[in-house]
């Protein structure tokens, strides 16, 4: 199993934010965490990168536990990981070439391997005309796309997209889905949260549905539903 939650739980001042939370996610998956604002899709994610760790209850992440964890292992952790989220954040005085290829030139990967990966992948997503563009200057999709290209760059075993098309209009929130779609048949894991799981054609994930910090229909645990 790439994930584990064992009876997890995160309290926010006596307040469960998740309480007894059991799921696992397995090689090549892809699973959507569905449910309204505030049901607890976020701290599934930040328990899931470890910036956050439950109250009660284990995660395990690709072989890190959440009990065991050291701080000094959490680069290794989030190096297996791709993260997305809502709002893009990529760094505003770089561009796009500069923001996808920081995680390979942080791991210390040579100029020249991170020139043929950057250019394969800004290829691959149809942003290479965008390469020497400031984030500014793209579009909300455009802006987005750049952001996977990042989180894929280094090769991660598992992409978070933190409710990736919030910000997006139906027909670019299309394109991006369409590109988890992809990035999960050549073998990544993807887990999306959105509140609208009918962006994912039937039969393609599997569906947990939050409510209020509760796994909702346990009976649905490891099936695969139509939508
Ligand atoms: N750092 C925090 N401090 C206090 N409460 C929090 C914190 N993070 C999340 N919460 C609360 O936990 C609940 C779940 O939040 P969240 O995981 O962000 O939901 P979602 O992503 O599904 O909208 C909400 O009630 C939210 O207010
Ligand atoms: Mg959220």
């Amino acid at each position: 199993m790439m994930i584990t939650f064992q009876n997890v739980s995160r309290f926010y001042n006596e307040w469960p934010a998740l309480e007894s939370i059991n799921f696992q996610v397995d090689q090549g998956e892809f699973l959507i965490i569905s449910g309204p604002s505030g049901a607890g899709k976020t701290t599934v994610f930040r328990q899931i990168w470890m910036g956050d760790l439950p109250s009660s209850g284990v995660v395990e992440v690709v072989g890190f536990r959440s009990d065991r964890i050291r701080r000094g292992d959490l680069p290794l952790l989030r190096r297996k990981l791709g993260i997305v989220f809502q709002d893009f954040r990529l760094l505003s005085d770089r561009t796009v070439y500069d923001n996808v290829a920081l995680p390979l030139q942080v791991i210390g990967t040579s100029p020249k391997a991170v020139r043929r990966r950057v250019f394969s992948l800004l290829s691959e997503m149809e942003l290479n005309h965008r390469r020497g563009s400031y984030p500014h200057e793209l579009s909300g999709g455009e802006q987005q796309r750049v952001a996977i290209a990042r989180a894929m760059v280094a090769h991660p075993v598992i992409l978070l997209a933190d409710e990736p098309t919030g910000n997006l209009d139906p027909e670019v929130s299309r394109r991006v889905i369409d590109l988890l779609i992809e990035i999960n048949r050549s073998g990544t894991a993807v887990i999306l949260a959105t509140h609208d799981p009918r962006q994912v054609p039937a039969g393609i994930a599997r569906f947990l549905y939050l409510d209020r910090g509760h796994l909702v229909n346990p009976n649905l645990w490891g099936g695969y539903r139509q939508l």
